[in-house]
């Protein structure tokens, strides 16, 4: 790491830098680095093992390597999911598996880095607000590494979360009001307390980790580039994240080409895809990054992980999808819902609905013709299906209620 660039403005800080926000334009900040330097240490190849993030310490800004992390962060399975792909023609379909983290989602690699940070810095106290996946992840991580977690969550949060949360030991603050209040609350809390924010958008460090999905999928591909990377998206630092993943595989020397990065959005919550629809209605090439705003929408969506209003990290995402080339998808919740039970019967592997969104995208890029059938796409499950089992069972059938007979059964198996 040798500094810190801002997203809108372009002005970088030195690696001193211990602040989180652009000194001069209030922008969110991307961490950069000394890839000549990097691309020395690495020698040709990134690093093989222990199956964990923390492998990729040359490409992380951490002052102390992490190798006795005490959980297994990263390092999740890529699926090849054939079966669910020739459901829309699609033979190369593989699903990058993030439920399988810590606290079963993506936000785990997040969590890791900020927290290493935290410790490089002296930290005690981590706070995060967090529609419910950040706060859980970051009250296991603590749990796991000794520090106290606040975390500010909308008082709606599925049970899951909050009860994971809990269980952590977090102290877990449920603020009458949605994600942005929560927001809102816990930067000014933390800015009060001194508590170190791991809040996405306004802690660079989240991207640093979340971008290590990249690379594990390129190293899981055997050194292939996919055609396309499908992500949900709410605050777009997880898209953002994945862009910069590709970027540094690029930047090192490592790959050639980059993928195009896909924003999947629910219709109720679309913030970033607007922003980028309009901005390809003009001159997508000209645009003053110093000055665009993401309009914000009045979320509503049942996929309670990606329902935002003002996203945080939207303007490093909207720059992600239109650099990269890659799509703004919208989806209807009712078709968000509908891709789980599909996932999971057709690749065994069960989302929560933000994490099924990918799959929504993927099926509506195809009927709108913006992907053909043959590309290699790999869809990001960023939320294990066990977290919000509520809206889930809105779509599914309810179990047959039977009496402890035979025959029962029998009745039963004969309308199957
Ligand atoms: C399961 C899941 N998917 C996708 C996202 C979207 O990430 P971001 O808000 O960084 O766009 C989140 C964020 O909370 C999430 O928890
Ligand atoms: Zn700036």
């Amino acid at each position: 790491m040798n500094g810190y660039r801002c997203i809108a403005c372009s002005v970088t800080q030195s690696v001193d830098f211990d602040g989180f926000l652009c000194p001069c334009c209030g922008g969110n900040l991307d961490v950069s680095y000394d890839y000549a330097e990097v691309a020395n240490r690495i020698d040709g190849g990134l690093p093989k093992g222990p199956p964990d993030l923390f492998r990729f310490a040359p490409l992380l800004p951490l002052k102390q390597p992490r190798s006795a992390f005490p959980l297994r962060v990263g390092g999740t399975p890529l699926y090849p999911a054939q079966r669910l792909g020739e459901l829309a023609g699609m033979p190369r379909l593989y699903l990058k598996d993030d439920s399988l983290n810590p606290s079963a989602s993506l936000k785990d690699r997040a969590s890791a880095v900020a927290i290493g940070r935290a410790l490089d810095t002296g930290a005690q106290v981590v706070s995060v607000a967090s529609t419910g996946n950040a706060g859980a992840s970051l009250a296991c991580l603590a749990a796991a590494t000794g520090l106290a977690a606040v975390v500010f969550v909308p008082a709606s949060a599925p049970l899951a979360k909050l009860t994971q949360m809990l269980a952590f030991g977090a102290r877990v603050l449920a603020v009458r009001g949605n994600y942005d209040d929560a927001y809102d609350l816990c930067l000014a809390a933390s800015d009060e307390f001194g508590w170190f924010n791991r809040s996405t958008g306004y802690n660079a460090f989240t991207r640093e980790g979340k971008k290590t999905c990249a690379y594990e999928i390129w190293q899981d591909l055997g050194g292939l580039v996919p055609d396309r990377v499908v992500v949900s998206t709410g605050d777009g630092n997880t898209l953002s994240a994945i862009w910069k993943g590709w970027c540094d595989l690029k930047a090192v020397g490592l790959i050639e080409r980059l993928p195009k990065i896909d924003c999947v959005q629910s219709e109720a919550s679309a913030a970033i895809c607007n922003t980028v629809r309009q901005l390809r209605a003009g001159d997508a090439l000209k645009v003053d990054w110093s000055t665009l705003q993401v309009q914000q929408v009045s979320a509503s969506t049942v996929a309670d992980s990606i329902s935002v209003d003002r996203p945080r990290d939207g303007l490093a995402a909207v720059k992600a999808v239109i650099q990269s080339g890659g799509e703004a998808v919208t989806v209807a919740d009712a078709e968000i819902l509908a891709a789980i039970p599909e996932m999971a019967r057709a690749s065994g592997v069960f989302p929560e609905p933000a994490a099924a969104a990918p799959w929504a995208g993927v099926k509506q890029m195809l009927r709108q013709e913006q992907i053909s059938a043959d590309e290699l796409v790999v869809c990001i499950v960023s939320g294990s299906g066990l977290k919000d089992v509520a809206n889930t069972r809105s779509v599914l059938a309810e179990p047959q209620l039977i009496e402890p007979s035979l025959s029962a059964v029998r009745d039963c198996q004969q309308h199957w």
